[in-house]
Parts: C-alpha cells; structure tokens; sequence
C-alpha cells in the first residue's frame, strides 16, 4: 500500500519502521520539513516529504501528533487526497499535561469525532493504546500465546477492515472496537488503556469501561503521565 504518516515521533516512526520492513511505499512528514527528518529516513527506509505531499496518492494515512497540533495541520490538507484514502487516528488527549486545552474535548467530545470533524474525512482510532514501546517490540505472528490485542474502532466498514488487517501484519490481534462513538473505550485511563492485553482480556475490558466514568478516565491517565514526567525529571 502507499502510507502516508504524518508526525514522525515516537508512534509515527515505529509504524514507519514497521510498515516499510512490510514492503509498504512509506512516506513520513511532521511540522518542519524533511530537512529536519533525514535521521528518520535512515532509521525507518521511509521517504521523507513535505506536509503537503504527504496525502498526495496514498492510500492510508496515519495521523501521529499530539492532539493540540491537529487544528495546526494545513486547512485543506486532505483536498487533494484520494476520496476513499483510509486515516488512522493513533492520538490522545493529554490537556495540561502535553495538550493546550480543547474546549471540544472538555465539554466531553469523543476524541476521534473531534480529530474526524478537524481533518474533514472519517477516521478509523486504532494504534493509541499502546505505548510506543510495545508497539515497536511485542509483536509476533498470529496464533502465539499471549499475542497483545489492539482495539480499532471506525464507522466505516471496508477503512476497518484494511486496518484491523494492517494490525494483524504488523504482529498484533485486531479487535472490533465499535463505531468511532464507541472510541471512548480505548481513550486515555479506560481499562483498555496501554496494558498490553491479548485479545480476550482487550474485549473484556472494552466492554467494562463505563461512559460515566469518562473524566475520571482522563484525570487518571493524567495523574500517571505526571507522575511519569515527575519520575522522569528527577532521574
Ligand atoms: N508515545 C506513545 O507511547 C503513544 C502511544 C499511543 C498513542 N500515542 C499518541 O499518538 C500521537 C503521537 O504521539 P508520539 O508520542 O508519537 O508523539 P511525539 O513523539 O511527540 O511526536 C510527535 C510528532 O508530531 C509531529 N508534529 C507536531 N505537530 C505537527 C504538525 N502540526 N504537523 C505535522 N507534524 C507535527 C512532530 O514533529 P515536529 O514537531 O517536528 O513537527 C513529531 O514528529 C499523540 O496523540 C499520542 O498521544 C502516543
């Protein structure tokens, strides 16, 4: 397939890495240039390009930045995109810790409705419960004991399918995580939430979050990324 990743951080490079070694045409771009990406393009084989032609011709993009910086990314980044390109939403939103505040988000949005709404193409949540490290070392081929689950979650049926695909080649079980309303139960803080689950401890606790716990949810993995940044800042 020809993927274009936009943001070539901890996730976006993983996946590069990943996907080229998968014989994928891969091209990456993030806010600065390729200038600012020829290490990247060493470490994952991928092409770097510009934001602009990093849409152009694929056929699956993977959006890879922080929450915040998605209403930075270009008005009509999508208008030259193919009508049926497949977008992959790996983000989170993490406000004060990483994020400014999203009044969007805060008054209680679903994250990839809100990602969907900005980007103005549907999107499949998929690759943003797990941390970067697992993504990168934890998989294997289909059928090992253990096999950590990935939940991917989208509205449309065939975009699902060729992720939920691109999940099981890349080393992992892919599960259905609903519609992208039902996207909360992979959001930062659920049970679901960067665990490292195989597949039948991953439906069980998608099934288990509870919508009334929505900001509890967040204010928790809150309390853990800063506990993380504290841990980090003193080491
Ligand atoms: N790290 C994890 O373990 C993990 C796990 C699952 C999901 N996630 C989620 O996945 C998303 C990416 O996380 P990450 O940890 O990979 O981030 P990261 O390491 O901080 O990298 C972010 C990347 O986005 C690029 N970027 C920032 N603003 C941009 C813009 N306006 N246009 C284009 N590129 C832009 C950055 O490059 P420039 O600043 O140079 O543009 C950088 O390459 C986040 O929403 C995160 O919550 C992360």
């Amino acid at each position: 397939m020809k993927i274009g990743i936009i943001g070539a951080g901890a996730i976006g490079s993983t996946l590069a890495r990943d996907l080229v070694k998968l014989g994928h045409e891969v091209r990456v771009a993030n806010s600065r240039g390729p200038e600012s990406l020829a290490k990247i393009a060493v470490a994952t084989g991928a092409t770097v390009v510009g934001i602009a032609d990093v849409v152009k011709g694929a056929q699956l993009v993977v959006v890879s930045i922080p929450e915040f910086a998605i209403a930075n990314l270009p008005h009509n980044l999508f208008s030259g995109a193919d009508e049926d390109v497949v977008v992959v939403d790996t983000g989170n939103y993490y406000p004060d810790v990483r994020d400014r505040r999203i009044p969007a988000l805060d008054a209680g949005a679903i994250e990839s409705q809100w990602v969907s709404e900005q980007l103005g193409r549907p999107v499949v949540k998929a690759f943003n419960n797990i941390v970067a490290a697992s993504l990168r070392d934890k998989g294997v081929p289909a059928g090992t004991p253990g096999r950590v689950a990935l939940p991917v979650a989208g509205d449309r049926a065939e975009s699902k399918a060729i992720v939920m695909d691109l999940v099981d080649t890349l080393g992992f079980d892919a599960i259905n995580g609903g519609s992208l309303g039902e996207s909360w139960r992979q959001q930062p803080g659920t049970p679901s939430y960067c665990h490292d689950l195989d597949a039948h401890a991953m439906k069980r606790a998608l099934a288990d979050a509870r919508p009334e716990r929505l900001a509890q949810y967040r204010e928790e993995a809150l309390a853990r990324a800063r506990a993380v940044l504290a841990a980090r800042a003193k080491a």
